[in-house]
């Protein structure tokens, strides 16, 4: 089966079902502050997951463009994919467990569909925790469609539960589908553990919101299935490798012939590269315009590009300047389905470019700051030269070894440390959260909303410039406010800090904003999102006059015209938020 018969086939089943065919979103997604990158065909449709009416109905089905990078140590094996088409289908407070569960074993095992052996299906449910119980409807359903119980596993939350990072989320205990990849009959008795058991379809039954620290009801409930293209083209192929597919395995071959090594002799080293390749190409002949940088989209990017870039040197390091030919491939495999990719063709083998030589450049730099290091490289050290000049830890660590320069003793540890810390605050620059946050626009929050800016640019200025939101949420009755900072705030620096804003509010200054470019914002160092459309103009919001400011912050509002408005600034609490975040709930008062 070619993987355009498998997608047609599935959208044409759910159809059969009643359900409505969408087109996949972008892989970058749209106000969305929790992630960098869609991961699954329900993100782009949370607010109807929480019950908004969805214009399609609610039976929904599509093919998504998906990408997470939370798997790349795992990619390299044979099922993982930094990059992958989810094929999904949803039900939004229409049918449920029985339904989904009875839905995906037709058209797995249906003769007239996928046509898959029943004995070699297994399956995992929830097996419940404090917070819920045993999905037993889930059970049942299996049981009664004729699954043996020993192809029945119940896992634990880490395994059978779904919901994305962040507060308010959709969530849920799942499904899981698994098919045995082996020639010979499966055993009686599943073993999740066992690899030659490739896990292919996730259905989540989402009927709880996730809170801050526990689940509430949602008020109807959801399914969400994700069923993934290229394993399950595999395992229809009989193959148990994906990149054997016909999605991969072109690239695959360009490799082999540019490197001159067979692939089952570099298996590991090929199929990062391929998997990286594809993935950077996705991201470049997205139309949103992303381009290797060191924040955000364009950081994974990079990071995708040069990892694969070392892989292919390793394997020979006298091909440069090829890797546009892989992308060239990947274009040719996916153009009919994805127009964007060929549309976008010449920005993606620009780029590719671009990164390459930068790359090669960034070798030289890298190994002349290695070259200077005496004795002992330290993982800060390390970071810094990653940091400046994109030069990977990993050949960090090889040509120091070549120099005879130590490693310290904790070096990975401290590497790892510096890395969250940039990580943490580049994943701020990209969070939608000035938008969003507000209660309402009553003027109780707009002046907390103002507050809000006061207090982050004094908590810059006492605790310094690694200071930056992380998240809000303003109600009419007070502010909270989460930052990035490593750790608790002392008496006198939450006094310094109150005392700053509330002489601020005393000084009675203007409040004002002015409409420019996001490059502009930028040279005014304007604090906020910086990954909204080259040229794209946002409000930038300023507190105080022009050369002599307090605060100034990429916002859409609204906010107060004077800050002698609102009153008495008092912090009630700070408290840890999560690793490297603290949380500050704060008042005006009177
Ligand atoms: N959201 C679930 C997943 O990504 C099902 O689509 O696996």
């Amino acid at each position: 089966m070619t993987a355009k018969e498998l997608r047609d086939k599935y959208l044409s089943f759910f159809v059969t079902k009643d359900h409505s065919i969408l087109s996949s979103a972008s892989l970058i997604p749209e106000n969305d502050p929790t992630v960098l990158f869609t991961t699954a065909g329900m993100h782009p449709l949370v607010p109807y997951l929480l019950g908004q009416s969805h214009a399609s109905g609610n039976r929904l089905v599509n093919v998504q463009k998906c990408l997470r990078t939370g798997d790349i140590d795992e990619v390299g094996d044979n099922t993982h994919n930094t990059f992958f088409e989810m094929l999904g289908n949803w039900s939004l407070g229409d049918f449920f467990k029985e339904e989904s569960i009875k839905y995906s074993y037709e058209f797995l095992s249906s003769k007239e569909w996928l046509g898959l052996d029943k004995e070699k299906i297994a399956v995992s449910v929830f097996k419940g925790d404090d917070n819920v119980p045993f999905d037993e409807r889930s059970y049942e359903a299996w049981l009664n469609l004729g699954l043996k119980e020993e192809r029945i596993a119940k896992l634990d939350k880490k395994e059978n539960w779904w919901e994305l990072p962040g507060e308010n989320s959709p969530a849920g205990p799942d499904t899981e589908i698994f098919y045995w990849s082996k020639d010979e009959p499966a055993p009686l008795k599943f073993n999740p553990d066992d690899e030659a058991w490739i896990e292919i379809w996730n259905n989540v039954f989402m009927e709880y919101q996730k809170n801050s620290d526990s689940y509430s009801k949602l008020s109807q409930h959801n399914v969400d299935t994700g069923m993934g293209l290229e394993r399950t083209l595999a395992v229809l192929n009989n193959l148990n490798d994906v990149y054997k597919t016909e999605l991969l395995w072109p690239i695959i071959e360009k490799i082999q012939d540019l490197t001159g090594f067979n692939y089952k002799d570099k298996t590991k080293e090929m199929r990062i590269i391929a998997d990286h390749i594809r993935t950077a190409t996705f991201i470049l002949g997205d139309d949103k315009g992303v381009s290797p940088s060191n924040t955000d989209q364009g950081y994974v990017l990079r990071k995708l590009i040069r990892r694969a870039l070392r892989y292919m040197r390793q394997l020979n390091s006298d091909i440069d300047y090829t890797f546009k030919d892989l992308a060239r491939i990947v274009i040719n495999i996916y153009q009919d389905t994805y127009q964007e990719l060929k549309r976008n063709e010449n920005f993606i083998l620009k780029e590719i470019d671009k990164e390459e030589k930068k790359f090669l450049s960034t070798l030289e730099a890298g190994a002349k700051q290695i070259d200077n290091i005496k004795g002992e490289i330290t993982g800060e050290e390390a970071f810094n030269i990653f940091q400046t000049f994109g030069y990977p830890v990993e050949m960090t660590k090889e040509i120091a070894k070549e120099k005879n320069i130590k490693l310290a003793s904790d070096f990975d540890e401290n590497f790892k440390i510096a890395m969250t810390k940039h990580q943490e605050l580049s994943r701020t620059a990209s969070a939608g959260k000035f938008k969003g946050g507000l209660a309402d626009s009553s003027e109780e929050t707009t002046k907390l909303h103002t507050a809000a800016h006061l207090l982050l640019a004094a908590l810059r200025k006492v605790l310094g410039d690694h200071v930056e939101q992380r998240g809000s949420n303003i109600t009419p009755e007070r502010l909270r406010f989460d930052f990035s900072h490593p750790e608790k705030l002392t008496a006198e620096q939450k006094e310094e800090v109150e005392q700053l804003v509330n002489e601020v509010i005393a000084s009675d200054l203007p409040v004002s904003f002015k409409e420019m470019t996001l490059e502009e914002a930028r040279e005014k160092n304007a604090m906020g999102i910086f990954e909204s459309k080259y040229g794209e103009k946002v409000k930038v919001y300023q507190v105080g006059d022009d050369d002599n400011y307090f605060s100034r912050e990429i916002c859409g509002g609204p906010h107060i015209e004077n800050t002698g408005k609102l009153g008495k600034f008092k912090i009630k609490k700070e408290e840890s938020s999560s690793a490297g975040v603290r949380r500050i709930k704060a008042v005006l008062e009177g």
